[in-house]
């Protein structure tokens, strides 16, 4: 018999709901809160709120985009965490709802989990998928990480940022241009027309596999303060070589480190996870490598890059096959160990 997973994210600012039928996906719909573009970046307590509003428009879309009917569901897969509390108890408190109603079990997620696993989610046009171990390169907005995935539910993070995550240092650094948020994408754009060699800054490299961005941000921010000096409308005529340029330093260091963990573990299969793997940049230079390597690249589509509740559903799936199903008495975690 087939099974049919409903998977709801809800961690930071897109509600969106997916269902799958075993690893092919059905639906996934993801309502992204505009609310926040006037701030400069997620208030939490806004984003609870829209979550709140959102939630039962996005399932029942999902729900109908699927073909499927309420009762088809075999199990709820929710986010648990890590992500903004306010927000994970809105998707939470509505697993545990929909499960008691249906008399289904939940399954219990951990967010980053879910964008490694999106490697294995079916659709009309992807049907090839890593092969066990693979090294992950999980790169987003509040998470940096390389991953050695040796099965669906048994991966080992070999490195990790010190400080700032990837998207952090494009969303802040954006900011500093005074572009909108979220940054990452708007540098993205802007790059493509720039030169990447224009201007050089910091490129921390801590020992070992961790990475550090701060450092780059800092070294970002005073060249901008140095320059803006002498010319009040440096950034406004410069905005494409400092995006080219700024995008190119976090890609180097990316690069960098997902190189070492490939010969220190000697594994030829690296797939790319995350919001900032949907960098068009950042999958060009891991695509490059692999060509140089010999590695097996995996980059996801683009739908499954940033947050979706597809990957939710199919990490949902995998833990509903091991029988391994949360009680009604959880409660979603901020942070939340790997
Ligand atoms: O995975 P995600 O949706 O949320 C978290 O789990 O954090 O990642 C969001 C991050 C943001 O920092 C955003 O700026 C970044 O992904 N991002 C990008 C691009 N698209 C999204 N960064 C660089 N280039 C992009 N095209
Ligand atoms: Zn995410």
């Amino acid at each position: 018999m087939s099974v049919v997973i409903l998977g709801i994210e809800s961690s930071c600012d897109d509600t969106s709901a997916a269902v799958i039928r075993d690893t092919r996906l059905l639906s996934n719909l993801i309502s992204s809160q505009k609310v926040h573009e006037e701030y400069g970046g997620v208030v939490p307590e806004l984003a609870s709120r829209a979550h709140q509003a959102n939630i039962i428009p996005v399932v029942d879309t999902a729900i109908k985009q699927a073909g499927i009917g309420i009762n088809d569901v075999s199990a709820i897969a929710f986010t648990r965490g890590p992500g903004l509390l306010g927000s994970l108890l809105v998707g939470t408190s509505f697993a545990k709802g929909f499960a008691l109603a249906r008399n289904i079990p939940m399954v219990d997620v951990n967010h980053l989990h879910g964008h490694v696993l999106a490697h294995f989610i079916k659709t009309e046009t992807v049907d090839k998928h890593p092969q066990f171990p693979f090294l992950c390169l999980l790169v987003s907005g509040g998470h940096t990480q390389l991953v050695v995935v040796k099965d669906y539910l048994d991966m080992k993070i070999v490195g990790s940022t010190i400080d700032d995550a990837a998207g952090e240092a494009f969303d802040k650094c954006a900011k500093v241009m005074d572009l909108p948020y979220p940054g990452g994408p708007v540098v993205d754009k802007l790059a493509s027309k720039g030169n990447p060699l224009a201007y050089s800054f910091a490129k921390p490299l801590p020992q070992g596999l961790d990475f550090s961005f701060s450092g780059l941000k800092t070294s970002f921010l005073y060249f901008l303060r140095d320059q803006l000096k002498e010319n009040k409308s440096f950034i406004e005529q410069n905005k494409e070589d400092l995006c080219a340029s700024l995008q190119h330093t976090i890609i180097s260091i990316l690069i960098d480190k997902l190189v070492a963990a490939a010969e220190l573990t000697g594994i030829k299969e690296v797939a790319l996870a995350g919001g900032v793997s949907a960098n068009s940049g950042l999958r060009k230079a891991v695509t490059d490598a692999g060509k140089r390597f010999g590695w097996n690249v995996f980059i996801p589509e683009f739908k499954f890059t940033t947050d979706n509740a597809a990957m939710i559903a199919i990490a949902g799936y995998y833990k509903f096959l091991e029988g391994s199903f949360a009680s009604q008495d959880i409660a979603p975690l901020a942070r939340m160990p790997f």
